[in-house]
């Protein structure tokens, strides 16, 4: 693992940013796994702002979305589909075709059997990754056993409170969700995540302190990346307890 530790978010976006750009400056017709969340907005304003100036290129980009709510309605403005349009892909030139984020409404079996054969079609050149407070990646919830394909979950009362900061209230955000599993994300060539704020410490201890791996927290199976970037500000690095 590569722990880098960048002053403030603004030099967190422009690290990351940096990063997912080179892989496509590399490889113009690269595929990006994406996130979403609070985390990725500033990496997303970052790379818009590299096309808006002419310094990068997305007309042959790919990308996959990590996940998505199950049971909005479509076009829901809490959606990731509606989060990845206003963020990202309605600020750069990528063929929406070859973007795919999950369908969290219809038939959610054969989306799950969509969104794993796409994930077998569309190697990741990199994958971007936020955290959980309680270390979920994607929507890989800590349980006792961690699915490795793309599955439908339940989500922690943990995250559905985390996560209604975006909605009106708790009792508004969806139950579940559909996600990539942690083949998905452990499968891109590289991986990077990154991290800011307190709430997040127990998830980066978990990652940094030692070389346990377990379900209890999700994001410890990142350690077992041969690629794997961390990214967290100074504030979250000097957190001790
Ligand atoms: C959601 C997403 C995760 C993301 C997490 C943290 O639960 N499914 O992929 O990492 O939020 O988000 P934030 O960056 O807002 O803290």
């Amino acid at each position: 693992m590569r722990l880098v530790v960048v002053k403030d978010k603004k030099e967190m976006n422009a690290f990351v940013g940096d990063m997912i750009a080179e892989v496509i400056r590399a490889k113009p017709e690269a595929c990006l796994g994406l996130a979403t969340g609070s985390t990725p907005e500033g990496v997303y304003e970052y790379l818009s702002e590299l096309y808006r100036s002419g310094k990068l290129d997305f007309s042959r980009v790919s990308s996959v979305n990590l996940d998505e709510y199950i049971g909005l309605p479509k076009g829901s403005p809490h959606s990731y589909a509606h989060y990845m349009e206003t963020k990202l892909f309605g600020n750069i030139n990528i063929d929406r075709n070859n973007a795919y984020v999950p369908c969290g409404y219809g038939n959610i079996r054969e989306e799950t059997e969509r969104f794993n054969s796409i994930l077998q079609k569309k190697p990741r050149d990199i994958q971007l990754l936020g955290v959980g407070s309680n270390g979920h990646i994607g929507f890989n919830e800590p349980s006792r056993a961690l699915h490795s394909l793309a599955h439908v979950v339940t989500l922690k009362e943990k995250t559905r409170f985390d996560n209604s900061r975006f909605f009106g209230s708790i009792d508004e955000v969806p139950a579940q969700a559909i996600t990539m599993g942690l083949r998905g994300i452990l499968g891109a060539e590289k991986v990077v995540l990154a991290a800011s704020g307190r709430y997040k410490k127990d998830a980066i201890q978990a990652m940094v302190a030692n070389d346990e791996i377990t379900t209890d927290v999700p994001c410890t199976f990142l350690k077992m990346h041969i690629d794997f970037t961390l990214v967290v500000d100074e504030e979250l690095a000097g957190i001790r307890s």
